[in-house]
């Protein structure tokens, strides 16, 4: 057992020293792949010896996701009371699928899955499955939403499949997240028959192209929102949408992955206004609640509906009751891991107040950064900073949009590379832009600052060290 004892050292001493860490890996992709090649070994080794190994060799090829100064993606910060609940996950050896494989596992995710529809404030009857991550719950939501669509007009998807089935008319928005894309796609709709919803410059959805959309095609639709877009941290008008998909008889699905969060605060719900109305929706653990990776939550108002799309049996399971929560029965998966364990913990540690005060904070700290940033000379902020989410351009109006795109580039590689925060970039409408996401659970407004003064001073070196032909070349040769 001693392995057990070398590795909590290791993962708090790794903890500990992250204030001492540049925020980026040490070492490329390309050396971490030399330090871990070897042959399949014949003869094992020591436990300890092998954990050892891996933390000594390990550590270098890190994100410092867990450091204040992480910015990218959207990626919470792995909290530590939800890594201990994770890690006695994983020393229980629990598996999650039954009541009887696990009946501490089925419980605390029961309890965790009512605290989820009331912290976010959602349908109570709904049933909340506990999955790997957004994309997954995506999946396992929009799985519900075809088998209900369909069995409305008589045809059963979870026996016939998509064969000869009457169609359903699938509506995203243009700037819809690319996971909904991937989850759609495997369940048999298509990239390419989606029907695409104008968005504004925000990214929301456009109310009156959906009804226009909808109004063209007959048959069943499938409406897919989102609170929080992915560059600008948007929200749809919820509201509207919900009333269309009434009128049409549409399920309307809502990708909160990390917004819906937002829900949970009194300050920032009017956002959210109408998302109840929904019949399914996403939500992360692994984003804004700091759960470590490998959580997600589908939530779906008609339980049945997912039941139908996701229940397993054979004769060797135990029959269990289905006016029980089944926890398999709620997911794509038969054996897993007991994801609701961390959840549970967050949220016991957390309390409706502390994730209140965090998902506050964070969207003030925001809005801090945004106003520091969005008065620097060539320098502007892209979006309405109404969540965490804030891009950014470089350049002036009289740079090329090419000549912008380096700027970018240049000042994200050179603070990437320095260390002290980690940023990264991404197309919006046209433009590279650098994006930053606040979201790691203890940044204070020191960090946060910290943070801008980067970002200033990284631009200032940068363009500085354009030349005057540069500048008035429109930057060609960078
Ligand atoms: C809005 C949104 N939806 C879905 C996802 C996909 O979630 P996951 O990476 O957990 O699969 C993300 C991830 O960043 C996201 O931001």
């Amino acid at each position: 057992m001693n392995v057990l004892e070398t590795a909590c050292r290791r993962a708090i001493a790794y903890r500990l020293s992250i204030g001492n860490r540049k925020v980026r890996p040490e070492r490329s992709y390309a050396q971490m792949r030399l330090d871990f090649a070897e042959p399949l070994p014949e003869n094992g080794s020591p436990d300890e010896a092998v954990i050892k190994q891996l933390a000594d060799l390990g550590e270098a090829g890190l994100m410092q996701v867990v450091h204040p100064g992480f910015f990218g993606w959207v990626m919470g910060a792995s909290s530590p009371v939800s890594v201990a609940a994770d890690w006695l996950v994983s020393a229980w050896g629990q598996n999650a699928a039954m009541h009887h494989s696990s009946p501490t596992a089925a419980a605390v995710e029961e309890t965790a899955a009512g605290w989820l529809t009331e912290i976010l404030d959602l349908p109570r009857e709904s049933a909340v499955g506990f999955v790997s991550g957004g994309t997954l719950a995506s999946f396992t939501a929009l799985a519900a939403a075809r088998g209900e669509l369909l069995r409305r007009i008589g045809w059963d998807c979870e026996a016939f499949g998509l064969f000869g089935a009457p169609p359903i008319h699938v509506f995203v928005g243009e700037d819809v997240h690319t996971s909904v894309l991937s989850s759609l796609r495997y369940l048999g709709f298509g990239a390419q028959r989606l029907i695409r919803v104008e968005t504004d410059d925000q990214g929301r959805m456009r109310g009156e192209d959906l009804a226009r959309s909808c109004a063209s095609v007959c048959g069943q639709k499938l409406i897919i929102a989102q609170a929080g877009q992915i560059n600008t941290g948007a929200f749809d008008p919820f509201l509207q949408l919900a009333e269309i998909a009434r009128e049409v008889g549409a399920w309307l699905h809502v990708d909160g992955a990390f917004g819906l969060w937002a829900r949970a605060d009194p300050q920032l719900r009017a956002m959210t206004e109408g998302v109840e109305m929904a019949d399914s929706w996403v939500v992360d653990g692994h984003k804004w609640l700091q759960v470590p990776f490998d959580s997600g939550y589908a939530i779906v108002r008609d339980a049945a509906a997912l039941q139908s799309s996701m229940a397993t049996r054979a004769s060797y399971l135990p029959t269990q009751d289905m006016n029980d929560r089944v926890p398999s029965y709620l997911v794509p998966e038969l054996s897993r891991r007991a994801r609701g364990l961390p959840t549970w913990a967050a949220l016991k540690s957390l309390g409706r107040a502390g994730v209140v005060r965090m998902v506050r904070r964070h969207c003030d700290l925001a809005r801090q950064i945004a106003h520091d940033l969005g008065s620097v000379a060539g320098i502007r902020v892209m979006n309405d900073v109404v969540l965490n989410q804030i891009i950014l351009r470089f350049g002036e109006d009289s740079d090329s949009v090419e000549a912008r795109k380096s700027l970018a580039t240049a000042v994200i590689d050179l603070l990437v590379d320095e260390g002290q925060i980690y940023v990264g970039g991404a197309l919006w409408r046209g433009e590279w832009v650098m994006r930053i996401s606040v979201i790691s659970a203890d940044i204070t407004e020191k960090d946060a600052k910290a943070a801008s003064q980067a970002i200033v001073s990284a631009w200032a070196r940068i363009s500085a060290s354009l030349s005057e032909d540069e500048r008035s070349t429109g930057l060609s040769g960078r």
